[in-house]
């Protein structure tokens, strides 16, 4: 029987990057979220996909040295790729380079315009690419991007604007009316204060092509392209096949799942173009916090990004799934550590699940042949622990359904541990040694019945393992086929379990994983890409043009030829040499240099080098560097500078 129908949505990423921990997240989340509306018996449709338009794809294309078009079919096919791998079931996949959605961006533009909700005018703004928008003089910080912390560049063109200002009281009135409209509350707040500040002003909604072909044509005027975002957020309904298709009959208005970062788009511009265009406003905008690496931002740059693909590599996308949904607050801020990840798997994964799991089958499998045993009488700890049962169902599905996933997963782990303890107090084991066959059998009979529960409700969150536990429970549920396995008829009935049916003799989902074997591991694989990144930021930054310099800058520095006195490797760096050497000073001089990979240290006294030597000095490692050794670097490769002919110590380069 069908309740409902239920419909959500992702971000649609942009294809400037690679796929990471972040845009996982946010499609694991949404994977979970359908498949719980699934359990609850209503027609789900879940859609993600790529943003595939805009300057900064044309910038990313250009250093790739690809059309935009290759690009984005690259990149997009790396989401696309990934998301099975994480078991992310998505419905749709949409692209904003798709034939259908250009034209719905184009038929709603229209209507907006029609409604004389667009008008053309001048205008002057601080450009950022990095978001692809305007920001106003009161936004920027200390002159900065807020975001990016780099200077916009200041752009006046003529374009088209949405008249956004005109729906600004009646959004303000409407979130006010709608207290879960955006939530957590935290986001409603924020975006509240917005609406209260003023700042917000007409929406720019046009690049003229003199600088942006990358886009889809205004309708109205051939001369501009649509801005990526008014573009964008059409997605949700080009999808279902608006205006006429049956998936926007059945599923629009739906849930949005999105992180703080694009709050504004979500909260303002998106509602204020449905309500311009005359359509339905979505039903929530879910928004949850920033995943940290160590409290600081993943970013390329830091090499400090986690790799979805990796951790799915390594511990299996069902506990990877699992960690992200327990482990973030949905709304806050959380931190990616591995310790914690590792810790996390050991303890609720192989401890509490993964034991019950595994006790409960050897002993049926000890005591009753692995067939599941009729139970007789129930004493009052039997209904107490069954009680529990549908206690934390009930509060599953009530944090579930209000986006409090994590509470969700704790509340079944009550139960988990519950049941682990019911194991211990009734202890099968002495009633078998006493006898007790019928009590044996009630006992085995109350744990299966609820495992099987457990696994049932775990489906959104792990599905292959939900899926393998209820095999081991000989329930052969296939949800895909039968997705109207409601949870609701389930809290009440114990019946679900039929005693002589036969099932697994022993069960490990969740092998316990050997932390200290595994963090050396991945400590070492992160010391790696950082040392890339670092590299390729080096790189670089090698390759980017200098400021001129005067000339008496120039002669300000002291460069002059040495003669190596004596070489050795510094003492606790693998990398760095430390060097004695005689510049006609009197006294020999102490500089440190980071070239042990590509001298060896022997190698060098008696030959001359250059150095610039009215450097402060820098200590490493307890020793002192009075200067810098000159080299000239390149793909990896480095040389020491010397003179060309043998020079008395001391002269000067110039
Ligand atoms: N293309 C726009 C969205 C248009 S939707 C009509 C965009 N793309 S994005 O690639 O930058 O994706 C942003 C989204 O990726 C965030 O809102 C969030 O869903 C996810 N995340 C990216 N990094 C993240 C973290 N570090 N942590 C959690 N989620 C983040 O914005």
């Amino acid at each position: 029987m069908q309740t409902g129908t239920y419909y959500v949505t992702t971000p649609i990423y942009y294809v400037n990057d690679n796929p990471h921990l972040g845009h996982a997240y946010t499609t694991i989340v949404a994977d979970a979220l359908a498949r719980f509306h699934k359990l609850l018996g209503e027609k789900t449709l879940f859609s993600t996909g790529t943003d595939e338009h805009g300057d900064k794809i044309v910038k990313a294309a250009a250093k790739h040295g690809q059309s935009p078009q290759e690009f984005v079919d690259t990149i997009s096919g790396r989401f696309r790729d990934l998301w099975p791998r994480l078991q992310i079931a998505n419905d749709r996949f949409v692209r904003t380079t798709d034939p259908h959605h250009i034209k719905v961006v184009q038929a709603i533009m229209q209507k907006v315009y029609d409604r004389g909700d667009i008008y053309f005018g001048e205008f002057g703004g601080h450009y950022c690419t990095g978001c692809e928008r305007f920001y106003t003089e009161k936004e920027l910080v200390d002159g900065l991007c807020p975001q990016h912390l780099t200077k916009p560049e200041f752009i006046k063109e003529k374009n088209y604007f949405f008249k956004m200002s005109r729906y600004l009281p009646w959004l303000k009135q409407y979130v006010e009316e709608h207290p879960d409209f955006i939530r957590p509350e935290r986001y409603r707040k924020e975006l509240l204060g917005m609406l209260e500040s003023g700042a917000l002003e007409d929406l720019c909604i046009s690049r003229p092509k003199s600088r942006l072909t990358w886009g889809i044509e205004l309708p109205f005027d051939s001369n501009y392209v649509t801005y990526v975002w008014f573009d964008a957020l059409v997605n949700y309904i080009s999808l279902l096949g608006y205006p006429d298709g049956e998936d926007y009959k059945t599923f629009w208005p739906g849930e949005h799942i999105v992180a703080k970062d694009i709050l504004k788009p979500h909260g303002i511009f998106w509602p204020t173009m449905l309500r311009s265009a005359g359509l339905p406003l979505y039903n929530h905008l879910n928004v949850h916090g920033y995943w940290l690496m160590r409290d600081t931002k993943m970013s390329k740059s830091l090499g400090n990004v986690v790799d979805p693909v990796r951790m799915t590599e390594l511990f299996g996308s069902d506990a990877f799934r699992y960690f992200l949904l327990r482990e973030m607050q949905f709304g806050s801020d959380a931190n990616f550590n591995y310790e914690a990840f590792i810790g996390r798997l050991n303890t609720d994964l192989a401890n509490d699940l993964g034991n019950l799991f595994s006790r409960v089958l050897s002993m049926t499998a000890k005591y009753e042949n692995s067939i599941v045993p009729q139970p007789r009488d129930k004493t009052d700890d039997d209904r107490a622990i069954m009680n529990d049962c549908a206690d934390s169902m009930r509060n599953y599905i009530k944090l579930f359904e209000s986006m409090q996933i994590a509470r969700a997963l704790e509340a079944i782990w009550e139960l988990v541990r519950g049941l682990n303890k019911y194991v211990d107090t009734q202890a099968p084991w002495a009633l078998a040694k006493e006898g007790k066959t019928e009590r044996l059998k009630t006992v085995l009979y109350v744990l299966l019945a609820c495992m099987r529960k457990v696994a049932l409700v775990l489906w959104p969150v792990m599905p292959h393992a939900a899926i393998t536990m209820l095999r081991q429970l000989g329930q052969d549920i296939d949800y895909g086929q039968n997705p109207e396995l409601i949870i609701d008829d389930e809290i009440n009935c114990f019946g679900g379990l039929y005693p002589g049916i036969s099932i697994a003799s022993s069960s490990n989902v969740f092998p316990r994983i050997d932390a200290k074997v595994m963090l050396a591991q991945l400590e070492e694989e992160s010391r790696a890409m950082q040392e890339k990144a670092r590299k390729l930021q080096a790189e670089k930054e090698a390759s980017a043009p200098r400021p001129q310099v005067t000339f008496d800058v120039f002669k300000s520095c002291e460069l002059r030829v040495g003669t190596v006195l004596s070489c050795e490797k510094l003492k606790g760096a693998d990398r760095i040499l430390k060097f004695s050497i005689d510049f006609g000073e009197g006294e020999p001089r102490q500089i440190l240099s980071g070239i042990a990979q590509h001298y060896e240290p022997e190698s060098l006294p008696g030959t001359q080098v250059c150095a610039i030597l009215n450097l402060p000095p820098r200590t490493i490692r307890g020793a002192q560097s009075n200067g810098m050794i000159l080299t000239a670097e390149k793909d990896g490769r480095v040389v020491l500078i010397r003179p060309e002919q043998p020079m008395p110590n001391g002269s000067l380069l110039g």
